[in-house]
């Protein structure tokens, strides 16, 4: 059986928990009630794909059926468009301040009803329900929220802390694996950056979360979660620790820059071969041992995750393009590049102005 636990984000008057168990949907009215208030009018964003599976279990929750905007599932959906689409949809129900916007899916809907929350009527406060793993050990947590503009990802949003997050892990259960996948892959970014006992428990017992063990998943979550909370708690804002979560991003955002941020490199996959390449270029750069490179691939490779830019449909890449896309990213700073490197599993550091040759090396290896 899994028990439910909580995570506190410590961000003194923007704290939060986030609620990680099961039956979280069942339960959302009352634990929503709980934390913001029982008399608050509740506005639920979602996507198709959940609104099929996820979103009856969360209307059964409510004592009074909650207007919902249901939107395309998928990344084009974190547009302008889009974002006008539900800005205008909260104002015309109407929302007042006291309006709560539930964000109910992935990645694309919380960062995309985060935003909208941010912005209406000066911030709407939000409860964001991840139901994908990514989304549970990584997106809902933290407060950044997006959408996505012609000159990128993310480039227009805002940090906007959420008041409750509940990552209820029967939604897990749905997930195709390649999405369990993509996802498990930021869990073990947070093993990387600064648990290295974390890192050897998800090589004994991470087959099992791919497989869908529920407890071993929780663990996941809880764990994910725990490193997050902590590293936002320190620096919300991205001034410094913050930027250790971007481990195997600069990677990971040329490949899917150059594949054009689609199906054929999920987020997660290119975080997974971003990391790889991150720890080659820490073996160069800090002395890092060649078997964390080594050992991390194979850790990947054993769930079925791919670890080399050769696996990529569109192999292979010209380096000086994948250089030209990390130059433009909105991490690299007046042109130097900014790697999040590491000594060796569980020790990460962000090292900037990094010689572009040597980069390039890497990638032409
Ligand atoms: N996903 C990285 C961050 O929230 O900072």
């Amino acid at each position: 059986m899994i028990e439910t636990n909580r995570v506190r984000v410590a961000l003194a008057e923007r704290s939060y928990d986030v609620v990680i168990g099961s039956r979280l949907l069942e339960d959302a009215g009352a634990l929503i009630a709980a934390a913001l208030g029982p008399t608050r009018r509740l506005a639920v964003v979602t996507d198709g794909a959940v609104a099929a599976t996820q979103l009856p279990r969360f209307l059964a929750s409510q004592d009074r059926t909650p207007p919902v905007l249901t939107l395309p599932a998928g990344e084009t959906t974190k547009s302008w468009t889009h974002l006008q689409q539900v800005v205008e949809w909260l104002l015309a129900l109407p929302a007042d301040r006291k309006t709560v916007v539930v964000a109910l899916g992935g990645g694309v809907v919380g960062d995309l009803a985060g935003f909208a929350a941010a912005i209406t009527l000066r911030g709407l406060d939000v409860v964001q329900i991840p139901t994908t793993l990514l989304s549970q050990v990584d997106s809902s947590v933290g407060g950044k929220t997006a959408i996505n503009a012609a000159a990128g990802k993310n480039l227009v949003g805002a940090f906007h802390q959420p008041m409750l997050v509940l990552a209820d892990i029967d939604c897990l259960g749905t997930l195709p694996p390649r999405d369990l996948r993509s996802g498990y892959a930021e869990a073990v970014k947070h093993a990387v950056i600064n648990d290295a006992a974390f890192f050897d428990w998800l090589c004994q017992h991470g087959p099992r979360a791919l497989a869908g063990d529920a407890e071993v998943l929780e663990r996941i979550v809880r764990h994910s979660v725990a490193t997050k909370a902590a590293i936002v708690a320190a620096d919300e804002r991205e001034a410094d620790a913050r930027a250790l979560l971007n481990l195997g991003h600069t990677f990971g955002h040329a490949l899917e820059a150059e594949t054009g941020f689609g199906d054929q490199l999920r987020h997660g996959e290119a975080v997974a071969i971003g990391m790889g390449l991150a720890l080659d270029l820490s073996a160069v750069l800090l002395g890092c041992p060649t078997d964390a490179a080594q050992r991390l691939r194979s850790h990947l490779r054993a769930v079925g995750l791919p670890t080399t830019m050769a696996e990529v449909d569109g192999a292979p890449f010209d380096p000086d393009r994948l250089l030209a896309h990390m130059q433009h990213d909105k991490k690299t700073a007046n042109g130097a590049l900014t790697f999040v490197l590491a000594t060796d599993i569980g020790a990460a550091k962000v090292v900037k102005a990094v010689d572009p040759a040597i980069v390039r090396s890497i990638l032409a290896a």
